[in-house]
């Protein structure tokens, strides 16, 4: 690898649209540097995950391919690097568990993941130190971010950084940061520069959309954003993740119902419909509110389309509880469910708790909601039922 060519980047996204945002990042960085990329796991001179810990399954996926790869022969001329997620969870344990990782970054790092792959590059041929970057708490914000862009037709954007939240089971807030948000000019500014590139559809980011606050000029909240962003000339659609119960209002919904270019999807996760469990899992939020909210929703928004979040097998959650989160469903009728068996992520706070729902019930009620939301989709998209989406 040592010729004056650069060497070839193979870089696979886990996880959640903002780690496929940070990798665009990447990837736009890297080009820029004059790498070049391709999907050839065998060609690739440098192997990146960027990855998700979201639940302990997806951080032992990433790190079991990964070791799989680095075992391999062809090994020792190539570089290896774990970012994201993951790579902030686990920091230099990361070089135990995989003796031949060369480099880590963080999320709130990866602008510095250029100047660690020189370092691993050099460090490959002098064996020395691997190269770590996990140390930033929140995501500098006067990085101008690279163009590259893996659609033609949509783009993510981010709103804000990191997370405040603290729900109980979530590593989010531990990998990702502390809440920031971006200042609206430079939100404006993006976007502006995907319309020219042709891009008609954007996705804004956030852990919480509806904490969005940019202080420099006078108060901007997430709705006087959206409405300076629907003010762009050539946008056409407005989508937005994810907005948290505890912080959306009707004034969001209003916002929805009057600016055109705004999607009328809203993804608004539930988690449980027990009012003991969301009370564990530090939501702050009733069931009553949430059903209040999809009420409010949609009778401002009519036609308006509406998916969630659940956790099944959250400690301590009896039968009792479980039907609750089952009844919530078949009352809402959301258009899409995402189910999730609770996986214990320390140093998230319900790790302390026994994680006693055994794995055959965890399985078991997954499987319900999920054949429970499974037949809701089809009765909504059966022509004849459309009316009965309410
Ligand atoms: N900020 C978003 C969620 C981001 S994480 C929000 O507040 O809705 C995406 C989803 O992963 C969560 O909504 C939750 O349903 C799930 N999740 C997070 N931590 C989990 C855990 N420890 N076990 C199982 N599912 C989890
Ligand atoms: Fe996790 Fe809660 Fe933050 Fe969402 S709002 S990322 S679930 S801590
Ligand atoms: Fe996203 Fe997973 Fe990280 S859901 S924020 S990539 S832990």
């Amino acid at each position: 690898m040592s010729g004056k060519k650069k060497p070839v980047i193979l870089l696979r996204t886990f996880g959640c649209q903002m780690n496929k945002r940070d990798s665009e990042i990447v990837r736009g960085m890297l080009e820029e540097k004059g790498y070049r990329f391709i999907d050839d796991e065998k060609e690739a001179e440098i192997i990146i995950f960027n990855t998700c810990s979201v639940r302990e399954h997806a951080e032992q996926k990433a790190v079991s391919i990964m070791g799989a790869l680095t075992r391999k022969k062809a090994r020792k001329h190539k570089v290896y690097g774990i970012i994201g997620c993951v790579a902030q969870h686990k920091k230099e344990g990361l070089f135990k568990s995989l003796p031949n990782l060369d480099f880590i970054a963080g999320p709130s790092d990866i602008y510095r993941i250029p100047e660690l792959i020189c370092a691993s590059v050099k460090n490959k041929e002098f064996k020395k130190t691997k190269a770590a970057a996990v140390d930033a708490q929140t995501r500098p914000l006067d990085y101008s971010d690279p163009v590259y862009r893996d659609s033609k037709t949509h783009a993510y954007v981010n709103i804000m950084y990191g997370c405040d939240n603290y729900c109980s089971y979530c590593i989010v807030p531990y990998v990702r940061g502390h809440e920031v948000s971006r200042p609206v000019r430079d939100i404006v500014k993006e976007i502006e520069q995907v319309v020219r590139g042709g891009i008609l559809h954007v996705t804004l980011l956030g852990q919480n959309v509806n904490s969005y606050k940019e202080l420099t000029a006078g108060l901007v909240d997430f709705v006087g954003l959206l409405r300076q962003v629907h003010g762009i000339p050539g946008l056409k659609k407005i989508s937005f993740i994810t907005s948290h119960p505890k912080d959306a209002t009707k004034k969001l919904f209003e916002a929805m119902r009057d600016l055109p270019k705004v999607d009328k999807h809203l993804h608004l996760p539930i988690q449980s419909g027990s009012n003991r469990i969301l009370t564990l899992m530090n939501r702050g939020y009733t069931a009553e509110k949430f059903l209040g909210l999809i009420a409010d929703y949609r009778a401002l928004v009519p036609g308006g389309t509406v998916s969630t979040d659940v956790v099944v097998g959250f400690p301590t959650e009896t039968e009792e509880e479980f039907k609750a989160t089952e009844k919530s469903l078949e009352t809402v009728r959301f258009d899409s469910a995402y189910i999730l068996k609770y996986s214990p992520r320390p140093p998230a706070k319900s790790a302390e708790f026994p994680d006693d729902v055994p794995k055959a019930e965890k399985e078991r009620r997954h499987g319900i909601l999920l054949e429970l939301q499974k037949n809701i989709y089809k009765e909504l998209h059966r022509p004849s039922s459309l009316s009965k989406r309410r």
